[in-house]
């Protein structure tokens, strides 16, 4: 067993033994992956106020997110296709974020169904729903996950349309993986993910298969959401979401003081500011960037939740310093998933919060609720997108 310190080690194993168009679905932004990039690097602009001989011992990285205790403010993003990272992927992540006493958001493109997931876990999930056209699949996702006891929706506003990443379009992405020279000579070398994926059924999108009327091919993620997925998506329609759901309420995908405040005449009870992991507009800002704006224009009336560039402890403390009351992680769960399976993501948590509690420490902080820009050194222009950092 390899000694693992960080995150990029499991990214490193994962890379090896996942097949490639899974490995590239997944650490992909899109077009040319300067916001991907960009939502990294900005991180390492913040740095940190070391303190010294103040009482560091009796440190707590206990929280709540959405009223929920979290052991850390740290939830597992929905992260499409992640049961074809490895076999019954999803059920094996919201396993380990479970153990460890984080949320796990479970992905409508996801390979194992909301069933599934409740079935195999006590701690209610989260439940991620994109804004399709089919009134009837809507109503019914929201049924489901109710009747799955999920303790929280949340909506993702930034899908209506799919940006491009090359990397899929080139692999030829699908769930289950159409059988080609190309991929069978790949797939051919990864045998610990074969075997997984021999020994499941699950290999299909299991909340769609099925359930939605007139997807010409399912398997496709391009095709499903260009014939799915609501090109006129506007608040009001956000609004009828809300009402299908009489539940908690996250609205995921805002980067825009000017959105954030249309986002609270919903009744939403967080966003998450985010830019998809770079996945979808290339060229806008980082989230960690655009948090300080939106924390002005909201930040007193909303629970305000980031993603997009979380790869370690630090990372999260810098945006709890800047103020969001939690975070999320997609690829860097996925990362351990795909690296070494339920303990791998353990693993991922647990590099985690190691980095977030002696970080903490070391700034002198005790609990992690007390984390201010006190704790930060922001540089001149990092809350303005107009000054090039
Ligand atoms: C889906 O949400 C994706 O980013 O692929």
């Amino acid at each position: 067993m390899p000694v693992i310190t960080t995150v990029e080690d499991l990214r490193k194993i994962y890379q090896r033994r996942t097949p490639r168009m899974f490995y590239d679905y997944c650490e992909s932004g899109s077009w040319t992956e300067q916001t991907f990039r960009d939502n990294v690097s900005d991180f390492s602009k913040l740095r940190l106020r070391q303190r010294v001989a103040v009482d560091m011992n009796n440190r707590s990285t206990r929280s709540t997110m959405i009223g929920e205790d979290v052991a850390m403010p740290v939830a597992l993003a929905p992260v499409g296709l992640t049961g074809m990272q490895s076999a019954d992927g999803e059920i094996k992540a919201a396993k380990a974020a479970e153990a460890f006493g984080v949320p796990f958001t479970l992905s409508t493109m996801s390979i194992c169904s909301i069933e599934d997931v409740a079935e195999h876990t006590t701690r209610p999930f989260w439940m991620q729903v994109y804004t399709l056209k089919d009134d009837d699949f809507m109503r019914r996702l929201f049924d489901r996950a109710k009747a799955a006891n999920c303790s929280a929706a949340v909506i993702t506003v930034d899908l209506q349309l799919m940006g491009q990443r090359h990397k899929d379009v080139k692999n030829g992405l699908s769930a289950p993986p159409k059988l080609t020279p190309k991929s069978i000579a790949n797939m051919a070398t990864k045998v610990h993910w074969g075997l997984g994926m021999l020994g499941t059924k699950r290999r299909f999108f299991g909340n769609i298969v099925g359930h939605a009327k007139g997807v010409t091919d399912p398997s496709s993620l391009t095709t499903w959401t260009a014939e799915a997925f609501d090109q006129s998506l506007d608040w009001d329609r956000i609004r009828q979401f809300r009402a299908m759901w009489d539940g908690k309420l996250i609205i995921k995908g805002i980067l825009d003081a000017e959105d954030a405040k249309q986002a609270l005449n919903v009744g939403a009870d967080a966003i998450i500011v985010s830019n998809h992991g770079g996945r979808q507009l290339d060229g806008a800002m980082s989230s960690i960037r655009m948090l300080p704006m939106i924390m002005d224009a909201v930040g007193d009336k909303i629970e305000v939740h980031l993603d997009s560039g979380i790869r370690s402890g630090q990372d999260v403390l810098k945006a709890l310093a800047l103020g969001a009351k939690g975070t999320y992680i997609g690829r860097a769960f996925v990362y351990g998933l795909g690296a070494m399976g339920q303990e791998g993501v353990t693993k991922a948590l647990e590099v985690i919060h190691k980095e977030l509690d002696l970080s903490m420490g070391l700034c002198g902080v005790q609990d992690v609720n007390a984390l201010s820009r006190d704790n930060l050194y922001v540089p001149q222009g990092f809350e303005d997108p107009r000054v090039l950092l």
